[in-house]
């Protein structure tokens, strides 16, 4: 039987334990996020602070660079959740979106912790004006 893909609220899960591993202790943010890739596979990541502040990972980015890391650049992510267990709004700051927004497909959907509770949206509302070069 074909295996279906995680749903939205699946992803989520998966952010959540994620963003128990975090390495949050200057912010007491736990941030994790969870992204689903066109072959079916999900790669997980969490924020990695730094005492120099500065040099703070984000979870998305961790999770990214992870999964280019482990598996290449071919796959495209059709999938995102973003959580934190702080029960605060999170959606992913301006720089993952950015970093997210080379290896998304055209119709990838965002779910994140947004002020009124759980929202999932395409990627290119909470992202429209990507920076790129030429036809990229
Ligand atoms: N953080 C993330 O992991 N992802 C975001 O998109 C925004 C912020 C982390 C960085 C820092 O460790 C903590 O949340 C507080 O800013």
């Amino acid at each position: 039987m074909a295996e279906t893909n995680p749903s939205a609220a699946q992803l989520m899960d998966a952010a959540h334990d994620a963003a128990a591993r975090a390495y949050a202790p200057y912010s007491k943010f736990r941030v994790g996020a969870a992204l689903l890739f066109d072959d079916g596979s999900v790669v997980t990541g969490c924020n990695v602070e730094n005492m120099s502040y500065g040099l703070t990972s984000c979870a998305e980015r961790n999770a990214l660079f992870r999964a280019v890391s482990e598996h290449g650049a071919e796959r495209k992510i059709v999938a995102v959740a973003v959580t934190n267990l702080n029960g605060l709004p999170s959606p992913p700051c301006g720089a993952c979106r950015q970093v997210l927004s080379e290896f998304v497909t055209p119709e990838a959907m965002i779910t994140f912790l947004g002020d009124d509770g759980v929202v999932t949206l395409p990627f290119r509302e909470v992202f429209p004006f990507r920076f790129h070069l030429d036809a990229n």
